[in-house]
């Protein structure tokens, strides 16, 4: 039988037969499997507004109307990635949850000292990022992300259905073979609402004071944490 249609896998050997028949298949049957085969109060889109997420959460609510969207609020995201938000939650369908960090912006300052993103990222990031992103996923089966393989060497193997060994749950990306180009003519064919940053040489966007625009020649995710050796924020790894 195939692995498809027995129950949603939760183990990594499950999802691994899961994975081999999903390899190569289009990001509509990638999430149409996934939203089928997980209880919806299970499975979730983590969205940041960027361009591929909002590409997802278009084919999602016309797959799963009221499909669960969560977005971690930093405290620190961009005013026009709020504008964003605002828009996508006004054109679709879907359940979009804010997540919060524990220390509100004061509590951080008070107890790390102040701006704590320019002397430790990672801890920032851990802070109001992965910890938060750790108690959700918490309560799912399965998360959806919109990771891509030619945004960065760290994310050039990812599969479309993975087991994700930090968390401890399925990862779904169903536009990991999408190319930037693919992920544009979708946004535009279909009139997405995007974020309008992305007008302005922002190709990957995180919070305001870890991201810059990026200048021409440099790589994707160029203006991520610039000047620091850091190029993951530890939501994949
Ligand atoms: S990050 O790890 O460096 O921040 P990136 O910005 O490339 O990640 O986004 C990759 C995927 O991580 C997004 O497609 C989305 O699924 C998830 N993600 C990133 N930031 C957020 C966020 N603030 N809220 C929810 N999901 C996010």
């Amino acid at each position: 039988m195939s692995a498809l249609e027995t129950a949603p896998p939760r183990t990594p050997e499950e999802t691994a037969a899961v994975a081999a028949e999903m390899a190569g298949k289009s990001p509509h049957e990638v999430l149409r499997w996934a939203l089928g085969a997980f209880p919806p109060d299970r499975i979730a889109i983590a969205c940041s507004f960027g361009a591929e997420d909002v590409v997802i959460v278009h084919m999602a609510a016309q797959i799963l109307p009221g499909v669960r969207v969560f977005y971690l609020d930093t405290d620190l995201l961009f005013p026009e990635t709020y504008a964003t938000r605002d828009r996508v939650a006004a054109r679709y369908p879907i359940r979009l949850e804010q997540v919060r960090p524990a220390l509100s912006l004061e509590e951080q300052a008070r107890r790390y000292g102040d701006d704590l993103w320019a002397r430790d990222p990672d801890l920032c990031c851990s802070l109001r990022k992965v910890e938060p992103l750790r108690g959700v996923l918490a309560g799912l089966w399965a998360w959806i992300t919109g990771i891509r393989r030619e945004q960065s060497p760290t994310r050039a193997h990812a599969r479309e259905v993975e087991w994700d060994k930090k968390f401890g749950l399925v990862k779904v990306n169903p536009l990991v073979r999408w190319t930037w180009e693919e992920v544009w003519g979708y946004i535009r064919g279909n009139e997405i609402p995007y974020n309008p940053l992305h007008d302005r040489n922002y190709p990957s966007i995180g919070c305001i004071h870890c991201t810059r625009p990026v200048k021409p020649g440099e790589h994707f995710r160029a203006g991520r944490w610039a000047g620091f050796q850091k190029t993951e924020c530890g939501l994949h790894e």
